[in-house]
C-alpha cells in the first residue's frame, strides 16, 4: 500500500517559511576509495653508511683528459681541487657499482632561467639546472631511499653537526677545503653572507625567511669552516630540513659581494639581484656540472665541474658523466622524448601522456624505464586570503572578504565534479579526488584524516544564496546585494600557468562548473615566472597550483601551514598590510609547530593526521585531483635506484644522485663540446 501524503495549503506555506530559515548546511564526508592502480615501482632501502661518507682516500683519479689539462698546468692536481676528506659515495650503496666517465645526461623542460643568482631568489627554469647549480648545507633528496628510522636530513656543505643540550645552539662544520668551479674556497663566508645580505636583507625575496628557522635566529660564524646558529627556543631536527634545496645553498660570496648595495653603494638592489645574467658563462657553482653555454628557447648546456667535492668510494672524482645538457621546449615535450629516447630522464606528471607512454614502455626495444608512484601529483584552487595586501580595487577586496568564508569554500568544493576533472586530464583508474592539504597517499597521512565536501551543486547554489549572492538582474549569473559591489555581476580570475597543459584543462572544467553556480571564472593564463611573481606579492584572486609540496611536512610544512609572514602563498602578510589570521588558521600553525618539533613517530602521525583534518575541514585549499607521477628513465643509464619517486623529500633530480649516474662507453652519447672545462682554458 503507497501512503500519499496531502499537506493543506497551511502546511506547505509553514514549511516553506521552515525551509528558508534553515540556512543550508555543508555536508562534509571522508573521501572516497581511491580506484587501484597497478604498475607501481619498489623502492629497495637501504642503511645509512651504505650510501656516503665523509673520508680522506689514498689516491685519486680524474678523466684521462681533465688529467692531461692537469699535466699542461691548466689546472691543480686533482688531490689539491678535493676537500682533505671529500664526501665519499660508497660502491656497496650504488645499485649498478662503480661507473665509468663520459657521455651526456640530456634534460628537457618547459621553464626558462631568469637568472643565475639563486641566492638572492632567482629561478633557473626548474626541470633540474637549480639542483644542479645549488649545493645546499643538507641534502634530503634521496632519503627515500632509506628506512623509516634514518629519515634525518643528509649533510652535504655542512658534513656533521652537534647540538647543544638545550637544543638552542646548532654547531655546523662546513666541508673543509672545497671550491667553488672556478677554484676559490668554499667557505663560512659564503654561508654569512647568504644569511646576512640575502635571507635576512628586507630587499631581497630568498627562498628562506628569517622565519624559516624560528624568529630571531642568528647565525654566526666561529672560524673559516664552522658556523654556530643560535635560535630563541629549542630547536629540533626539523630546521635540518629547512637547510636542504631551496632554503638554504649559499651563491659565491666572493663574486655577488661586490654587486651587492651593502658593499658597493653605487649598485641597487635590482643590480643585485641580476648580477649573474643568464647568457654571462660561466658562473661559480658547487655542483657536480656547470652552465657554461645558453642559447634563448633552445639549450642550457653544463659541464663537468673540476671542483666538484664529492667521490667514489675506488677514488673517482664525480660525477661519471661529463656534459649535461638541458634542451628548452615544453613540459610535456620532456615526457614524449624521454619515452621516445631523445631525452633522458623525465617526472611524467601531465596524466595526459600517461595512456600512450605507458603503451611505448611495454615495448621490449623501449628506450626507457617507466615507473610510477603514489597519487602525490595534485593540483589545488587557492583561495587568496589576504584581505588588503596585493589589492587594486573594491572588486579585489570584496573578493577576498568572500574567500575568507568558510561557507563561499564550501559552496565552491561542493560545485567541483572532481570525478570529471580527473577524467578530463586522463581516462581510467589514474586521478582521484583530491580535497587539499596533505596527501593521503604520501607517507605522512591516510584518507581518515581527510573531510571532504563533495560534488553537490544544489548544496552549492544553496550556500551562495544563503551568503547574500543572488541573480538580481536576471544574467545567469549571481550578483553583490551588498557593499560597494552591489548590483556588479560575481565575477572572479583564475590564474594559471600556460605551460602546464594540465592546468589549462583543469581551469577549463572549473569554468563550466561555476558558471553552474552563477559564478564567472575567467582564466588568466601566464608564464611560470609572472605567475610566481604575481603569487609572491598576493596579487590574484584564485589560482591553480600544483600542490606539490604536499608529501612530507616535516620537510615542507612551512609552504602550507601558517607558520610566518611568508607563508601559505594564498594568506601573505607584510609590515605595511600584517595578515589576519583566522582562528582556525591559528590551529594549523600550532599543529604545525608542535608536529615539527615532536620526535615520538606515533605522537607526529597524531599531529599530523589532526593537522590534516583541520586543513580539510575548513578548506584552507580546495583540492581538485591527484594523480600518480612516473619516473622516465632512459635505460642506458646505470645507478638509478630502483623505486624512485619523482618526488617525496624533493624532486628527482635530487633523490637519484645523478652525480653518481654513469653509461656504458660503447653507449655513451657524443657531447657537445667534448673536453672542455668551465675553468682554465688552454
Ligand atoms: C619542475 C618540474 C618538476 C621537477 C622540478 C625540479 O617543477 O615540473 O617535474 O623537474 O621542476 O625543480
Amino acid at each position: 500500500m503507497t501512503h500519499v501524503f496531502r499537506l493543506t495549503p497551511l502546511a506547505v506555506g509553514l514549511l516553506m517559511a521552515s525551509q528558508a530559515a534553515i540556512a543550508a548546511d555543508a555536508n562534509p564526508t571522508s573521501l572516497p576509495p581511491a580506484p587501484e592502480f597497478e604498475a607501481r615501482g619498489q623502492v629497495q632501502t637501504l642503511p645509512r653508511d651504505r650510501l656516503f661518507d665523509f673520508r680522506a682516500l689514498e689516491q685519486y683519479q680524474e678523466p684521462a683528459w681533465v688529467r692531461e689539462k692537469v699535466e699542461k698546468g691548466v689546472l691543480p692536481p686533482v688531490e689539491e681541487r678535493l676537500p682533505a676528506e671529500p664526501l665519499v659515495f660508497e660502491k656497496a650503496g650504488m645499485p649498478d657499482g662503480i661507473g665509468v666517465y663520459g657521455g651526456v645526461l640530456r634534460h628537457v623542460i618547459g621553464g626558462r632561467p631568469e637568472g643565475w643568482n639563486w641566492a638572492a631568489g632567482q629561478t633557473q627554469g626548474w626541470g633540474g639546472i637549480s639542483y644542479t647549480v645549488a649545493e645546499c648545507l643538507t641534502r634530503t633528496g634521496p632519503l627515500f631511499m632509506l628506512p623509516p628510522d634514518e629519515q634525518e636530513p643528509l649533510p652535504n656543505l655542512a658534513r656533521r653537526w652537534e647540538w647543544s643540550e638545550d637544543g638552542r645552539q646548532l654547531t655546523m662544520h662546513l666541508v673543509e677545503g672545497a671550491h667553488w668551479s672556478d677554484g676559490a674556497p668554499f667557505t663560512s663566508e659564503d654561508v654569512r653572507f647568504y644569511w646576512e645580505d640575502n635571507v635576512l636583507d628586507p630587499n631581497v625575496a630568498t627562498f628562506a625567511s628569517p622565519g624559516t628557522y624560528g624568529e630571531g635566529t642568528t647565525l654566526e660564524v666561529v672560524d673559516e669552516h664552522t658556523v654556530r646558529w643560535t635560535f630563541q627556543d629549542p630547536a629540533s631536527a626539523q630546521v635540518l630540513f629547512q637547510m636542504a634545496f631551496f632554503s638554504f645553498c649559499p651563491g659565491p660570496a666572493h663574486v655577488l659581494k661586490e654587486h651587492h648595495p651593502r658593499y658597493n653603494e653605487a649598485n641597487s638592489y635590482n643590480d643585485y639581484v641580476n648580477a649573474l645574467p643568464v647568457d654571462e658563462l660561466p658562473i661559480p657553482t658547487m655542483g657536480a656540472w656547470v652552465p657554461t653555454e645558453y642559447r634563448s628557447d633552445e639549450l642550457v648546456l653544463m659541464r663537468r665541474n673540476p671542483y666538484y667535492w664529492k667521490v667514489d668510494s675506488a677514488g673517482n672524482q664525480l660525477p661519471y658523466v661529463d656534459e649535461m645538457q638541458f634542451k628548452l621546449t615544453t613540459w610535456s615535450d620532456r615526457t614524449v622524448q624521454a619515452v621516445a629516447g631523445s631525452a633522458d630522464f623525465s617526472n611524467m606528471e601531465n596524466p595526459a601522456n600517461y595512456v600512450s607512454a605507458l603503451q611505448r614502455a611495454h615495448a621490449e626495444e623501449a628506450p626507457a624505464r617507466l615507473e610510477f608512484g603514489p597519487r602525490t601529483v595534485g593540483w589545488s584552487l587557492d583561495l587568496n586570503l589576504a584581505e588588503e595586501m596585493g589589492t587594486d580595487d573594491d572588486r579585489q577586496r570584496a573578493i577576498r572578504q568572500l574567500n575568507r568564508q568558510l561557507t563561499f569554500r564550501q559552496a565552491l568544493s561542493h560545485a567541483i565534479d572532481r570525478q570529471a576533472l580527473g577524467q578530463s586530464l586522463v581516462r581510467g583508474p589514474f586521478t582521484h579526488a583530491f580535497a587539499g592539504g596533505v596527501f593521503p597517499e604520501g607517507p605522512a597521512v591516510d584518507a581518515d584524516s581527510v573531510v571532504f565536501y563533495g560534488y553537490d551543486p544544489e548544496l552549492a547554489n544553496a550556500l551562495l544564496d544563503d551568503l547574500g549572492l543572488k541573480d538580481t538582474d536576471g544574467s545567469g549569473l549571481r550578483n553583490w546585494t551588498e557593499g560597494p559591489m552591489a548590483g556588479e555581476d560575481l565575477e572572479i580570475t583564475l590564474q594559471i600557468v600556460n605551460e602546464y597543459p594540465t592546468d589549462v584543462t583543469l581551469a577549463e572544467g572549473l569554468v563550466a562548473m561555476f558558471r553552474d553556480i552563477g559564478i564567472r571564472l575567467i582564466p588568466r593564463p601566464m608564464s611560470g615566472t609572472a605567475f610566481d611573481n604575481r603569487e609572491g606579492s598576493a596579487q590574484f584572486d584564485m589560482l591553480i597550483r600544483r600542490a606539490d609540496d604536499h608529501i612530507v611536512p616535516i620537510q615542507t610544512g612551512d609552504i602550507f601551514a601558517p607558520l610566518h609572514e611568508g607563508t601559505p602563498v594564498w594568506h601573505l602578510g607584510s609590515d605595511e598590510f600584517p595578515r589576519e589570521l583566522m582562528p582556525f588558521e591559528q590551529r594549523l600553525a600550532e599543529l604545525m609547530t608542535t608536529y615539527q618539533r615532536e620526535t615520538d613517530g606515533e605522537r607526529q602521525a597524531a599531529l599530523i593526521g589532526e593537522f590534516n583534518r583541520v586543513f580539510t575541514e575548513n578548506l584552507y585549499q580546495i583540492g581538485l585531483t591527484s594523480a600518480p607521477g612516473a619516473l622516465i628513465v632512459n635505460k642506458r643509464l646505470k645507478n638509478v635506484p630502483a623505486g624512485t619517486p619523482i618526488r617525496t623529500y624533493q624532486w628527482a633530480e635530487d633523490a637519484l644522485i645523478r652525480e653518481r649516474l654513469w653509461t656504458p662507453e660503447d653507449q655513451q652519447l657524443g657531447e657537445l663540446r667534448p673536453e672542455t672545462l668551465p675553468v682554465g682554458r688552454d
